[in-house]
């Protein structure tokens, strides 16, 4: 299927590595040129280098750190007017609510809320007036499955997907879509650390806790990036100008709901 854009130019936070990388390189085959951000340059230029030699496409990277006011406007900068805009960055180590005062909690809305959400201001307004525009969030099956554990996650990124579902029905009228996907369990350094985290020294092995996760979700494995990749160029396409506002997991059938 052609997606519809080639020569489409995307911004993309957080793809150095993981889903971020992964929906990059998805896009970079269907012709778009990428702008890639992340914090450590050594895995970012490796990542632009190996889009770059499979792709053909002309691909962008800027080391900056999108929580910040100057890291938004260094990405900004180097594509100002991007079709696409894939809005990733980290997460947080799970904990008890107890331990988390006011600090963690503004911690969490600067690293999952508010990024998305300024780089949607800046961008969104360009895209509707030039009649195209694809904007997708990573967020976390954490917004619908009640992980207590992942407190500041599920808060957080519920503000994201909140505001992002009041945006999304103003904009489609100028083919402009704002879609959140909801990954599940996949293999990621993330997904890797955030399971280290959880090991005590009493308790299994990571690579025991590895299995059995993976055993848990009812698909018996991990996730693949290139999966999510593949859901975002589809979203990101000429074909999904009726999809706006959704939420989409991505679990392995993980979510224990009906609807
Ligand atoms: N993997 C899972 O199973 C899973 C499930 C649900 C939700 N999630 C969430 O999905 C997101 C992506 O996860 P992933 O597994 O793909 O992670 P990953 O493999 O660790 O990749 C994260 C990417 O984001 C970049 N990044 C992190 N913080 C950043 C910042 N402040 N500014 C700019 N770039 C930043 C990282 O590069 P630098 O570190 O160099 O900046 C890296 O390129 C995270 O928010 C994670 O919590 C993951």
């Amino acid at each position: 299927m052609d997606m519809g854009i080639h020569g489409r130019k995307a911004l993309l936070t957080g793809a150095s590595k993981g889903m971020g990388r992964a929906c990059a390189l998805a896009i970079a085959r269907e012709g778009a040129d990428v702008t890639i951000a992340a914090r450590s340059e050594g895995p970012l230029m490796a990542t632009a280098a190996a889009i770059r030699e499979e792709t053909g496409r002309k691909v962008t990277p800027v080391v900056a750190d999108v929580t910040t006011e100057e890291g938004r406007a260094a990405i900004l900068a180097a594509c100002p007017e991007p079709d696409i805009l894939l809005n990733n960055a980290g997460g947080m180590a799970p904990g008890d609510f107890r331990d988390w005062g006011r600090q963690e909690w503004i911690e969490a809305v600067d690293l999952m809320m508010l990024p998305p959400i300024l780089m949607m201001r800046a961008t969104v307004d360009g895209m509707m007036a030039r009649g195209f525009g694809r904007i997708v969030n990573i967020v976390s099956r954490s917004v619908k499955i009640p992980q207590l554990e992942l407190g500041l996650s599920n808060g957080a990124r519920s503000g994201l997907v909140g505001f992002a579902a009041g945006l999304a029905r103003q904009t489609v009228r100028a083919n402009v879509t704002i879609n959140n996907l909801l990954p599940g369990i996949i293999d990621s350094d993330a997904q890797r650390e955030h399971l280290a985290a959880m090991v005590e020294p009493d308790g299994p092995s990571f690579d025991e806790m590895w299995r059995a996760r993976a055993e848990a979700n009812p698909a018996g494995r991990f996730g693949r990036t290139e999966e999510i990749g593949a859901w975002f160029a589809f979203l990101c396409s000429q074909h999904s100008g009726f999809v706006t506002g959704q939420n989409i997991l991505i679990d392995g059938g993980g979510y224990p709901g009906t609807y």
